[in-house]
């Protein structure tokens, strides 16, 4: 049986790992931050309220290097995937240094307990399209990278930190780059279950307005179910790669909204009001990605639609609610 250990097992992405790597009968173990209260109330709560738990719940944080490297030392994981980061883009611009240590340097801190452990352990990466971000659609694993947030800028680090472990010291150590990925469990704070969150809310009036920032700002958006399946594909490949994870297509933020509106036949210009208190200093405008590479190298490609995306958020968001769509 394999052992897997996964850091920010309590954020969207790490929760459908954890259910993806249980399917394939992995040990799974994963860390939270000694913030985290109610780890029941979490996105991996219900696998945590089986008896026994189905995965391992470890408590630290990637500012600090001696509980990794306990972690290590004590696990010796065949896979790491290093999906903790302060992820929000926005946030960044107001926390510049502790997204630097945390999203940047948290991913030295677990290579460097790696390489003194045991280096045959794999390593996965959670690198972004945000490091693209000035760059012209579309983007692949050749596009420069042109950070436009101090987010992006500490990714860009994480990323090469996780290329320069592999070139000195032979880790299979791989970054997955990956576009822009939703679902139902994305955080609020983030544009699009931020519009999926407030339509039951707008029905039932417990909301007037939803106030949005820039809606022209184009994203790639695919589903995080297929997303984690990519992460695990990169981890069995025989060498270790840098792959962007896309679905081809670009949305805007108004696209989005025009769709999510759609099921529920409503006009969102009756709702949205624009404040720029949610612009940002520099902003992303147009990802788009060439996933050729990914096809080619590991034969992975998206399964779920921009449409069925939205249609599942929204869809979710309303049953929530006890509405039926
Ligand atoms: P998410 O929902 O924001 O989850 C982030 C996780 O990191 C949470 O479990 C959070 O714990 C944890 N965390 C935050 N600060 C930490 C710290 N100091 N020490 C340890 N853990 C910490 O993010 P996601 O959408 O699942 O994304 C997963 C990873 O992929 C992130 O690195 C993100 O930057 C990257 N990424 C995401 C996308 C996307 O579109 N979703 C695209 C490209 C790359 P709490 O629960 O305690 O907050
Ligand atoms: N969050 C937010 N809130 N974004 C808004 C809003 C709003 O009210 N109004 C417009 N936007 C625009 C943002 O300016 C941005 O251009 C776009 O919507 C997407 O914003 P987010 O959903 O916050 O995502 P992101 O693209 O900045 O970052 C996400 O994707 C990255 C991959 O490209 C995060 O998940 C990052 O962690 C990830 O690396």
């Amino acid at each position: 049986m394999k052992r897997a250990l996964i850091t920010g097992i309590t954020g969207q992405d790490g929760s459908y790992l954890a259910e993806h790597l249980l399917d394939m009968d992995y040990e799974v173990h994963g860390t939270i931050r000694t913030t985290t209260h109610d780890i029941e109330e979490t996105r991996v709560g219900h696998l945590l309220s089986t008896d026994p738990p189905r995965v391992k719940i470890h408590v630290t944080d990637l500012g600090d290097s001696h509980s990794l490297m306990r972690l290590i030392t004590d696990l010796r994981p065949d896979e790491v995937y290093n999906l903790a980061a302060q992820s929000h883009v926005r946030a960044s611009f107001d926390q510049p240094i502790h997204t630097g240590q945390v999203t940047g340097i948290g991913a030295v801190r677990l290579l460097e307990a790696i390489r003194q452990e045991d280096t045959s352990t794999r390593f996965y990466q959670a690198s972004s399209s945000e490091m693209f971000g000035a760059t012209p659609p579309p983007q692949d694993e050749t596009t420069p990278f042109h950070p436009r947030s101090p987010y992006a800028v500490a990714k860009v680090y994480a990323y090469w930190s996780t290329i320069n472990y592999r070139e000195a010291y032979g880790l299979h150590a791989s970054n997955g780059i990956l576009f822009n990925h939703e679902s139902p469990r994305r955080g609020k704070e983030f544009v699009t279950r931020k519009i999926t969150s407030s339509i039951p809310r707008l029905l039932t009036g417990d909301q007037e307005k939803l106030r949005l920032g820039n809606l022209e700002a184009r994203r790639d958006w695919g589903h995080a179910r297929d997303y984690v399946r990519a992460m695990h594909m990169m981890l069995q490949h025989p060498e270790p790669l840098d792959l962007v994870i896309g679905t081809g297509e670009s949305h805007s933020v108004s696209d989005f909204l025009d769709a999510a509106f759609a099921v529920v036949n409503l006009d969102w210009s009756e709702y949205v009001e624009i404040d720029s208190q949610f612009y940002r200093p520099t902003e992303v405008d147009y990802l788009e990605a060439d996933i050729s590479k990914a096809a080619a190298t590991i034969g992975w490609k998206p399964t779920i639609s921009f449409e069925e995306l939205v249609a599942e958020m929204v869809t979710s968001d309303l049953e929530a609610h006890g509405i039926t769509a």
